[in-house]
C-alpha cells in the first residue's frame, strides 16, 4: 500500500462565511436562525427568483440560443449595459471611451481577475484593505501573490467612520499599491464613505500614484441603484486609473449563476484598452471565458425597457425590506435594553445609519460562539448580522439571544 501523497495533511478550516451555511444546514435544532451569509430572504425566509429574471429565462428558453463559447471578456450585450449601470450613460469616462468592462464569474471572480491583472503588471504591489473588511478579501489577493496591508476604517468606538485615519494610512502606501474600497453597503460594517470622502480619496490616490479597486457588490441595496453608484462615478470622473468589481448576485438575486463584471477605467482610452487586453490574458489562463446563462439573463433584463423597469421595482422591494428590517431590528434591541442612546451598549442611531445587508454589532469571538452553541443563532465573526435574514418569526428570539450573550459578557 503506497503512502498517501499528502499523508498527515491537516484539513483546512471551514470558510468563515460559507462554512457557517454548511454548519447551519447540519444543525438539527428546531428554531435555528441563520443571519450569516449575505443572501436576501423574503418574509417567508425564501430567496425569491425575481419575476423579471424568470421572464428573461422564459424568453431565453424560447429563443434556444446555442451554447458556444463566450468572448474572453464577455458579450457586449452584457458588458455595455452593466458598464452603464455602474457609471451612468453620460459619464465622462464612457463618453471619452476610457472605460472597458469584462464579464466575470461573480464579483469574487472580478476581484480575482483584478488581482491577477495587478500581479501581472506590478508584481511588487501591495493591496490595502479596510480593517475590518469582507473576510474573503485577503485570501483572494494573497492567492494571486499580492501582500495585504490594512488601513483603519472605524473609530475606536467601532461605530463611526475614521476617514482621517484611513487617508493618513493610505498616504503611506507605495506608488502602484492597490486600495480596495467598498462602493456602498460596506461589508461588514454597513458604514459607507460619505459623498465628500470620494474627492479626498481621489486626491490621495492621484498624489501617491495608487490604483483604487472599488468592490461594488450591493448596488441598489443601500439608497438606490443610482445613489449607490455616486461614489464610484465621482472617483472615475477624477481622471484616475481605477478598477470596479461588480456583482449581480444580490441585486438580480442570481447568487448561484455567478454573474459579475470587472470595469477598467483608464486615465486615457489607450490605457484602458491595454489594461483590458492584459485582463483577458488573466481570464484565459484562469477560467478561459465567462459562463453564459446568468449574463444572458442580465443582458435580457437590462436590454428590454419593460423588464428593466420591473427589475428596478424588484430591487426597490428588496431594499425597502432590508431598511425596514434594520429599523425593526434596532427597535427590538432597544426594547431588549441592548441599544439606545450613545451611552448604551450599542448606539441605536449609529446602527440605523448603517446601509445594506449587514449590521455589525462588535461581538467577541466568545459571544459569537455562544450565540451559535447556546441559541442556534448563526452570525459572522465580529457580530455581523444579515438583517435581510430577519423575519417576524425570528426577530424576537434572535434579539433575545443577542441580549443574553451581551448580558453574560
Ligand atoms: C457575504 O459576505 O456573506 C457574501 O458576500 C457571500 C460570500 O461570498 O461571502
Amino acid at each position: 500500500m503506497p503512502e498517501p501523497v499528502f499523508a498527515g495533511l491537516a484539513p483546512a478550516p471551514p470558510d468563515s462565511i460559507l462554512g457557517l451555511t454548511e454548519a447551519f444546514r447540519a444543525d438539527p435544532r428546531p428554531g435555528r436562525i441563520s443571519l450569516a451569509a449575505g443572501i436576501y430572504q423574503d418574509e417567508t425566509g425564501r430567496t425569491p427568483v425575481l419575476a423579471s429574471v424568470a421572464e428573461a429565462e422564459r424568453r431565453m428558453l424560447t429563443a434556444g440560443a446555442a451554447k458556444t463559447y463566450k468572448p474572453i471578456g464577455g458579450e457586449p450585450s452584457y458588458t455595455g449595459p452593466v458598464r452603464a449601470l455602474v457609471f451612468g450613460d453620460d459619464h465622462p469616462a464612457l463618453v471619452d471611451g476610457r472605460a472597458e468592462t469584462l464579464h466575470t464569474p461573480g464579483g469574487t471572480g472580478a476581484l480575482r481577475v483584478a488581482a491577477d491583472l495587478v500581479h501581472r503588471l506590478s508584481p511588487g504591489a501591495a493591496v490595502w484593505l479596510s480593517r475590518p473588511t469582507w473576510p474573503n478579501h485577503p485570501q483572494v489577493f494573497e492567492a494571486a501573490g499580492l501582500p495585504v496591508r490594512w488601513y483603519p476604517y472605524l473609530d475606536e468606538g467601532g461605530s463611526r467612520l475614521d476617514l482621517d485615519g484611513m487617508l493618513t494610512a493610505l498616504a503611506g502606501a507605495a506608488p502602484g499599491d492597490v486600495v480596495v474600497v467598498h462602493a456602498c453597503c460596506h461589508n461588514p460594517t454597513g458604514t459607507d464613505l460619505p459623498a465628500d470622502a470620494w474627492g479626498r480619496l481621489a486626491a490621495v490616490v492621484a498624489d501617491r500614484g495608487l490604483l483604487p479597486l472599488v468592490d461594488f457588490a450591493y448596488q441598489g441595496f443601500g439608497d438606490g441603484l443610482d445613489e449607490d453608484a455616486s461614489g464610484v462615478q465621482a472617483l472615475a470622473a477624477e481622471g484616475v486609473t481605477a478598477l470596479v468589481a461588480s456583482s449581480m448576485s444580490k441585486n438580480f438575486a442570481l447568487y448561484s449563476e455567478r454573474v459579475g463584471a470587472l470595469s477598467i477605467v483608464g486615465a486615457t482610452r489607450e490605457e484602458a484598452a491595454a489594461l483590458a487586453s492584459h485582463a483577458k490574458v488573466a481570464v484565459r489562463a484562469n477560467y478561459s471565458n465567462p459562463p453564459g446563462h446568468g449574463g444572458e439573463i442580465v443582458a435580457t433584463v437590462l436590454g428590454d425597457p419593460a423588464l428593466r423597469a420591473q427589475w428596478v421595482d424588484e430591487v426597490a422591494v428588496m431594499r425597502d425590506r432590508i431598511n425596514g428590517n434594520r429599523a425593526r431590528f434596532v427597535a427590538q434591541l432597544v426594547a431588549d435594553g441592548v441599544a439606545g442612546g450613545p451611552d448604551a451598549l450599542l448606539d441605536a442611531d449609529a446602527l440605523l445609519r448603517q446601509r445594506g445587508m449587514f449590521s455589525l454589532l462588535g461581538l467577541s469571538a466568545g459571544q459569537v460562539a455562544r450565540l451559535r452553541d447556546e441559541f442556534a443563532v448563526y452570525v459572522v465573526a465580529g457580530g455581523r448580522i444579515n438583517v435581510a435574514g430577519l423575519t417576524a418569526a425570528n426577530l424576537e428570539p434572535a434579539c433575545a439571544a443577542i441580549a443574553a450573550v451581551f448580558a453574560k459578557g
